[in-house]
């Protein structure tokens, strides 16, 4: 896109008015009377709209997970010609089955920028993940790097919602029910099935997505913390109606078990007028998040630092955990204040938005990752622990950072193009090289 294009979504961008609350009940016309009153269904839906419901969950569903949404548009999405196997790119789905699952600590620099001109779709590469999209379960971890606004096409998943963490440049995500403007420091959370494209704010754009075949995402429940704190549902915000009147030519790429497949349409089908429902998108600014920690001793488990996670049949076991190390204060009493050396039934993949991160003093840097599959063993470099263990314990605030956690109940299997990357860091064991013995019985 060129930089007139950037500045002209950077001023849709600026307008934008939202709905706000997670899983609530939201509802939004972009012209008055489109929402029909008291039914979803009528005879004749208003202004010679189509009616279509959107399902994100399965009809029989308990109600606390009941998801679906009604939209009112110009066509109905059953209006499409025939869809056809395209090329990938470097999209991969689950299962992954292109390496064995690597035991090893692994940390990549960022995505290398495009050469050719690139849109957030084509911009997705994916690192690896896990479980099976055909059975809705486990997670693919994806990084993405554009150069160019999507033009006159849209992308879809129907194997899973889409968290998007960007890291480098600001998005315009123009969905079926409106728009969401994503900067640095923000996620937006796309769900199955909700068709959307990509403009560019900047001339180029970078970030993470977490594609979750599983459970949508949900708040995590709050137990004895109360009824506020970490990510309030308030601060979730859901896009108002917009819609676009436009015939012509139009890409529709549909991601359906692990594979492309692309129709032609003849009008733009992000032409939804009115809406009401709970299956809807949100964005949220990661610095609204309410952190909680101790205020006594002992580093608590990262868990608490959960935003959104996804749960799994077995009670506490989540499929992904979103987790965020936000800024916050550490006040700790004789205390290891930095994250503890650990090993994991569960696997992390770790990113950075900005900053540093307090366990690392140097590699991990925004726009990398780090992977510390099921019980490999990590925790501080040898210079943290140095610094943190020598340290006068008086009140820290920590707000040189903004780093995050995809956690995963199973090991993240990398795709040949992960394990082969360029980007991929050699040496990252030598971090932990140099940890002396200190045990002088
Ligand atoms: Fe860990």
């Amino acid at each position: 896109m060129t930089g007139t294009g950037n500045e002209r979504a950077r001023k849709t961008a600026e307008g934008l008015a939202y709905s706000s609350g997670f899983g609530n009940e939201h509802s939004s016309e972009a012209v008055t009377g489109a929402l029909p009153v008291g039914r979803n269904s009528p005879q004749r839906a208003p202004l010679g709209l189509y009616a279509e419901q959107l399902s994100g969950s399965a009809f029989t569903e308990p109600r606390a997970h009941n998801r679906r949404t009604w939209l009112y548009r110009v066509r109905p999405s059953a209006a499409h010609p025939a869809f056809t196997r395209v090329d990938n790119g470097a999209l991969r789905g689950a299962p992954f089955t292109e390496t064995a699952p690597d035991p090893n600590r692994l940390r990549w620099n960022p995505l290398p920028a495009p050469a050719a001109p690139t849109d957030f779709l084509a911009g997705l590469w994916t690192l690896g993940g896990n479980g099976d999209a055909t059975q809705r379960t486990g997670m693919a971890i994806h990084l993405y790097h554009a150069n160019t606004s999507m033009d006159r096409r849209v992308f879809s998943d129907a194997d899973g919602e889409l968290l998007i963490v960007p890291e480098h440049g600001g998005l315009l995500i123009r969905t079926e029910l409106g728009l969401l403007r994503a900067e640095p420091g923000h996620v937006a959370l796309v769900p199955r099935g909700v068709r959307f494209r990509v403009d560019l704010l900047d001339a180029t754009a970078r970030g993470y997505v977490c594609e979750n075949y599983g459970q949508p995402f949900q708040l995590p429940d709050l137990g004895p913390i109360g009824a506020n704190g970490l990510a309030n549902a308030r601060d979730f915000l859901a896009p108002t109606a917009a819609y676009e009147d436009e015939e012509g030519p139009y890409e529709v790429v549909n991601k359906f078990c692990g594979n492309l497949w692309k129709a032609t349409y003849d009008h733009s089908p992000l032409d939804v007028v009115a809406w009401h429902g709970n299956h809807v998108p949100y964005v949220y600014d990661l610095r609204r998040f309410n952190v909680i920690g101790s205020i006594s001793y002992d580093h608590p488990d990262p868990s608490i630092f959960t935003v959104l996670t996804s749960p799994s049949d077995t009670p506490g076991l989540a499929g992904v955990d979103f987790v965020v190390f936000a800024p916050r204060w550490l006040v700790g009493e004789d205390t290891f204040r930095p994250p503890y050396f650990h090993r994991n039934v569960m696997s992390e993949y770790m990113g950075l938005v900005e900053g540093a991160y307090d366990a690392k003093a140097e590699g991990f840097v925004p726009g990398g990752g780090s992977l510390h599959n099921m019980m490999s063993a990590h925790g501080p470099d040898r210079e943290t622990f140095d610094r943190a263990s020598a340290a006068e314990l008086k009140p820290q605030k920590i707000d040189d950072g903004l780093a995050f956690m995809f956690e995963t109940r199973w090991p993240v299997t990398l795709t040949g193009q992960a394990a082969g990357a360029g980007h991929l860091q050699s040496g990252y064991d030598g971090v932990w090289q140099g940890l002396e013995r200190h045990f002088r019985p």
